[in-house]
């Protein structure tokens, strides 16, 4: 499931890859090293929760340049009621990139500073949600609010 299947709107973002390329790779084919992996886990813990979400992702192209992409990501329900599968509709975001990086810079400060994987990452969730704790925000609020 971890997989682009729906790739002809990330095909014309990601030149140039070939369609052959891109047809059932992994999202990690478009990880970049800037995005934070608290963010992806929330990622995956709502759209498994079986809820929708709006997140700011930066994406690498193949000749290492990169896009931000604002993503609607949903899961996909089965006639049995269960998830069966997950798609991200990705829009090219209208405002200024320097409104997301701080954030995103900060956290993943924080997660390349603790050498230990699995604790970096409980400590970049922390941070993630304490500010938006402080303004009575969540994660989608604030991609909102931006
Ligand atoms: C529908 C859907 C779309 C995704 N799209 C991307 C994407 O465009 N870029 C990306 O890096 N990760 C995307 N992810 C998250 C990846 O599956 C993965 O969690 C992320 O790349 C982090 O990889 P890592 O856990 O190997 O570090 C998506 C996940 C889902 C469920």
């Amino acid at each position: 499931m971890n997989h682009i299947s729906a790739h002809k709107g990330i095909l014309n973002l990601n030149r140039p890859y070939t369609e052959q390329e891109l047809l059932d790779a992994p999202h990690s084919i478009l990880r970049h090293p800037g995005m934070p992996r608290c963010v992806f886990k929330l990622l995956w813990d709502v759209v498994q929760d079986g809820r929708e979400i709006f997140a700011y992702v930066v994406n690498r192209s193949k000749n290492g340049d990169y896009y931000w992409v604002f993503a609607h990501v949903t899961p996909t329900f089965g006639s049995d009621g269960k998830i069966s599968g997950y798609h991200s509709n990705r829009r090219i975001p209208r405002r200024p990139r320097q409104d997301r990086t701080p954030i995103y810079q900060q956290l993943l400060a924080v997660e390349n500073a603790t050498p230990d994987r699995k604790a970096g990452l409980a400590k970049s969730t922390e941070v993630l949600h304490a500010p938006l704790k402080d303004v009575g925000q969540t994660y989608e609020q604030f991609v909102f609010s931006i």
